[in-house]
């Protein structure tokens, strides 16, 4: 299937929020990573639909999955990708974030992907540099790919995820994930519970669209999937929890605890996992309901469609320029 199957230009330069995005956005964006999803599955995994752009991955925070799956996804689109090393850039000898992004906007990449601890950054790098500007995550505000691939991994179980009960499970406050979550399953019309004790809840919670439950047993009553997160203690100032044997007592995820949920409940997690404090290491191997190695493989072709629908932009964008339009 060629994009030329569709007749919708996609009309994002950035991915910074899910906000952003209407329901055909995010159909075309799952449609597109269905078909990246079987050539991936294939040994013929090459394409060339970013031939002769410049994906350039500047994370300024850790990163595992999202920052591999970017790379492999702009590689196996024919991207030229360049993962710029932060802990050996200019940023730490005291060159400010706006001053290293224009050095390296000078140096011509097309499609910047950002991750960094502040909010807002990836917003403040596209205005800076013009470029096109992918959030891989900024501080606690917004992870949209990850949302993305979220709902994508759902939906290649249920065909729709509107209408089904989704729960949201721990440090809800200081997560990423869950704000872009809770954002995108409320474009698709999924009914969303939060699990949390008080402490890790935001204070607005109410205002989010949610349901909220302290108690996890009252939580996953009936739901169609779980979603566990883990404590962000590289954004706590405090004490905001007891011990992780404690937590694991009150929120962690058991097989005894699901089986109020639905016969078929999917088990979540965005990684890294922290076996035994927010889900316990049986469930997260179980090939019955963990989907967690299933989000892996969606990150990537989650990522291929974002990288290929905002690479059309910039080319259509760059012909209507040059054509004076
Ligand atoms: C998440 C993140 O970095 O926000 N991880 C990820 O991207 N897969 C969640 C986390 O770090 O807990």
């Amino acid at each position: 299937m060629t994009r030329a199957a569709f007749s919708y230009d996609f009309p994002h330069r950035h991915l910074i929020s899910v906000a952003d995005l209407n329901p055909v956005d995010i159909r075309i964006i799952f449609e597109r990573a269905a078909h990246w999803l079987a050539v991936n599955r294939t040994p013929d995994k090459s394409s060339d639909v970013l031939k002769g752009l410049t994906v350039l991955n500047l994370f300024f925070e850790a990163s595992t999955r999202t920052q591999g799956s970017f790379e492999m996804a702009g590689k196996r689109l024919g991207a030229d990708v360049v993962n710029f090393a932060v802990a050996h850039s200019s940023a730490s000898k005291g060159e400010s974030l706006s001053d290293t992004a224009r050095t390296l906007a000078a140096m011509r990449p097309d499609i910047m992907v950002v991750r960094h601890s502040a909010t807002g950054a990836p917003r403040f790098l596209a205005e800076r540099t013009g470029l096109a500007v992918v959030n891989a995550g900024d501080g606690m505000h917004e992870h949209p790919t990850q949302a993305l691939l979220d709902s994508f991994t759902l939906a290649q179980h249920w065909g729709e995820v509107g209408g089904k009960r989704i729960l949201i499970v721990g440090d809800i406050l200081h997560s990423r994930v869950a704000r872009s979550n809770i954002g995108l399953l409320n474009i698709l019309g999924a009914e969303i519970r939060l699990c949390a004790p008080p402490t890790l809840l935001p204070s607005d919670v109410d205002q989010w669209g949610c349901d909220v439950f302290h108690d996890l047993d009252d939580a996953l009553q009936d739901c169609d999937a779980v979603m566990a997160l883990r404590q962000q203690k590289e954004r706590m100032s405090g004490g905001f929890v007891p011990s992780a044997r404690e937590f694991f007592h009150l929120f962690g995820l058991t097989h005894e605890r699901l089986e109020v949920c639905s016969p078929d409940v999917l088990v979540m997690h965005p990684g890294p996992m922290n076996r035994g404090t927010e889900i316990h290491t049986k469930l997260a191997d179980d090939p019955e309901k963990s989907v967690i190695l299933e989000q892996v493989e969606s990150g990537v072709a989650v990522r291929m469609a974002v990288l290929e629908l905002i690479g059309e932009t910039i080319r259509r964008d760059f012909h209507s320029r040059e054509a004076g339009q």
